[in-house]
């Protein structure tokens, strides 16, 4: 697949790729380099005006080093992610001060410039010199992993290593900016993030992901960071076919709701209910219950108790004692009506 993946490509951009970008039809670096940045972080289309307007009125490195940076920006505003313009106009006074006015040549002296990094050093070098360089830009990443099976996160350093190292490896000899432009066409047009167009791909029966239909698992997604645990007893104090249930603070987690009293895991549920004014006897517990915050997961140990006498915890504020049946209407977190239903499919409050 190696050798054939860069021929495959550069027949494909022949063919169904994009050919009249209006960079496209210049190998001027100054132009090139302005089209690549306003590209870094927006799609095409979105480009194509801003790019125009920009050219015309600062046409080459010398007329925008000599513009106000307010002009640049000005220029700029509606494509957002203005870093991009500001780096640009610094680069212009670097481009005028140590290149002599000319954008260089070298690839390491673009790649030096502010807001050039070595995907971008790597596509101006391709497109205005011809030079033989890797780009890994997002979308490039995306076929990457696809068409070879990459399935570990892009953006951990080793993977990214990995992606360069295969990325240089599949660059062919000759043709570099048909093959350039092929890779980012294949990206924004087939080999898209949602809804790939597979069937028109090039690469169907090579790619792994198309083969073993994982589109939408490759490339693989930042891995979810590991949630702390948390554990609590909750306690469901039955008498008379009533539950106690308990209203929450009003701010934090599930504030205001009404759920079950709480008890440390390493604590006697029974004292815990003491606590609360009442003599209980414990019944079987039930099964274990695990809720998923967006910062922590909660495992929750739901144990019955059947309530001889309550007196304190009869009528307190904040406190409510309700038949199984209603205590589902009312205002729950879902975990805790998870439990209620469990607890009646169980035999509830007999
Ligand atoms: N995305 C980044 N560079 C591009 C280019 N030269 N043409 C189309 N899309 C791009």
């Amino acid at each position: 697949m190696n050798e054939r993946f860069a021929p495959h490509l550069i027949a494909w951009q022949r063919r169904h790729g994009r050919h009249d970008l209006p960079w496209q039809a210049s190998r001027d670096p100054y132009a090139i380099w302005v089209s690549e940045i306003m590209l870094q972080q927006t799609q095409v289309e979105t480009v194509i005006p801003f790019y125009r307007r920009f050219m015309a009125r600062l046409p080459d490195v010398a007329a925008l080093a000599a513009a106000s940076e307010d002009e640049v920006l000005a220029l700029w505003s509606g494509l957002g992610y203005y870093s991009r313009a500001r780096n640009l106009y610094q680069a212009a006074a670097i481009v005028m001060r140590d290149f002599g006015g000319s954008f260089p040549r070298a690839f390491d002296a673009i790649q030096s410039l502010p807001g050039i990094g070595r995907s971008t050093a790597a596509a101006i070098a391709a497109f205005a010199y011809g030079e033989r360089r890797a780009i890994l830009d997002g979308n490039v990443k995306r076929v990457l992993c696809r068409v070879f099976g990459v399935d570990s996160w892009p953006g951990e350093k080793a993977v990214e290593n990995r992606l360069w190292t295969l990325a240089e490896a599949l660059l062919p000899d000759d043709d570099i900016a048909a093959y350039t432009q092929g890779l980012m066409d294949l990206g924004a047009t087939l080999c898209r993030r949602s809804k790939p167009s597979c069937a028109q791909c090039p690469f169907a029966d090579d790619c792994v992901a198309n083969r073993q239909g994982r589109q939408s698992e490759l490339p693989t997604a930042r891995p979810r960071k590991a949630l702390p645990e948390r554990h609590t007893t909750m306690l469901m104090l039955l008498h008379g076919g009533e539950i106690l249930l308990e209203k929450r603070p009003p701010s934090g987690i599930w504030g205001g709701l009404w759920s079950l009293p709480e008890c440390p895991v390493d604590a006697d549920p029974g004292y815990c209910a003491a606590l609360l004014g009442c003599e209980v006897t414990a019944l079987p517990p039930l099964p274990k219950l695990t809720h998923t915050f967006s910062h922590f997961r909660l495992h929750i140990q739901p144990q019955p108790l059947s309530v001889a006498r309550c007196p304190a915890g009869l009528n307190a504020p904040g406190r409510l004692w309700l038949p199984l049946a209603d205590a589902r209407e009312a205002a729950l977190p879902t975990p805790v009506r998870t439990l209620l239903e469990r607890l009646e499919a169980a035999g509830g409050a007999d």
